[in-house]
């Protein structure tokens, strides 16, 4: 492919636009690539995602109990270069723009996908957007045809995610308003932490999910942090000490056959928390809906018991993004598309850099 003169004017092409999404900000390499009928067309039944891999590196983490931030981008750069081969990406015309996740995550995962990126949208002369993942999980839900036709600002979003858990106003494409977050840990955390300790496997969340289904949840009892507290803020680090004095405190003869139960109590008191903050949330601003999203939203407890709330509440909830839950380069493709529709087709690969702790 001939190098063009990186940043001229972009064409911004007859229909249909093919916006390249790539994720590496944690443990998942994702690329996806998603068709829009043109970059201005407001039909969003119109939406195809042409690819979607993603090269998960749970399996090299397991070995260590948790994501080892250098490991993870050195597993990137192959699996990058994997991605964009089987993708044709170097084939004449195969996308139009880039999106690629600049922050949160950790800085030398981040710097994999970007500077992949980088070395792309300079060789193909097409303009690159640098993407919050954040934005991207609210994205992840509008992914779902059902959930874009109740798309209807404003959105309340519960993001609950390994390393975040906010509640979020969403007032029009990227005009959000943060209502609360996490002092500590955040719930994703929570399931890896407290599963850690009982000597779980990485990642501790659908494991204690699994098990919980198994297990009686009022056979312990554990708090529930902030539950009460005015604010929208949360708290979990408490309950993942709670945990330790319980499991500390059983006889190791007890602990294989309580383990069950105590996942059922862990989830039991994450999900109360979540709910209960949601529907406060949801009664003090009225959207006209509800979404969750992040690898927490792939909890089925957490699904029933947000469903259950809102249906009584009369609010709208939109449904969990299956697929889409855990981290993924379609959900990076659609928000580039929001940002792009914004700012219009002018994002040059200068001057992108990795910002590991950006919010919304
Ligand atoms: O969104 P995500 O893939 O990565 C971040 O952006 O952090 O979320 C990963 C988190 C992990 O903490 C994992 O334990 C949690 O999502 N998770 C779950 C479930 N599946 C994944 N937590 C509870 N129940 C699940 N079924
Ligand atoms: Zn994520």
């Amino acid at each position: 492919m001939a190098a063009r003169i990186p940043d001229s004017k972009f064409q911004i092409p007859n229909s249909p636009l093919r916006i390249l999404g790539l994720e590496t900000s944690c443990d998942e390499t994702s690329l996806a690539i998603l068709e829009v009928e043109s970059l201005k067309s407001k039909v969003e039944s119109r939406i195809r995602l042409k690819r979607h891999e993603t090269i998960s590196q749970i399996p090299i983490h397991q070995r260590y109990g948790g994501v080892v931030p250098e490991v993870a981008a050195r597993s990137h750069v192959p699996e990058v270069v994997s991605l964009l081969e089987r993708a044709k990406v170097f084939k004449r015309d195969s996308f139009d723009a880039i999106a690629v996740t600049r922050g949160p995550g950790l800085a030398t995962a981040l710097r994999v996908g970007i500077e992949g990126a980088r070395t792309l949208a300079f060789l193909s002369g097409k303009p690159i957007v640098g993407v919050n993942h954040l934005e991207g999980h609210l994205a992840s839900a509008w992914l779902v045809p059902k959930n874009r036709r109740n798309w209807k600002f404003p959105i309340l979003f519960l993001l609950v995610s390994g390393g975040h858990t906010e509640l979020v106003l969403m007032r029009d494409f990227c005009v959000y308003e943060v209502l609360g977050r996490t002092r500590d840990d955040a719930s994703g955390e929570a399931f890896d932490k407290t599963a850690k300790l009982m000597g779980l496997p990485y990642p501790g969340g659908p494991e204690i999910s699994r098990r919980a289904a198994q297990g009686q949840a009022g056979k312990f009892k554990l708090p529930r942090p902030m539950l009460n507290d005015a604010s929208l803020d949360f708290s979990f680090s408490g309950l993942k000490s709670a945990v330790r004095r319980v499991w500390d405190d059983l006889p190791a003869s007890k602990k294989t056959s309580s383990i069950n139960d105590l996942c059922a109590a862990v989830e039991e008191a994450i999900v109360e928390v979540l709910v209960s903050k949601t529907l406060r949330a949801a009664q003090r601003f009225k959207p006209r809906a509800v979404g969750v999203v992040g690898g927490v939203s792939a909890n089925p407890a957490l699904q029933t018991g947000l469903k259950r709330a809102l249906t009584a509440l009369g609010v709208k909830f939109l449904e969990p993004p299956r697929g889409f839950y855990t981290d993924n380069g379609a959900m990076i493709a659609a928000a580039g598309l929001w940002q792009l529709r914004r700012n219009g087709l002018k994002g040059s690969w200068r001057g992108l850099e990795a910002e590991p702790e950006l919010d919304l």
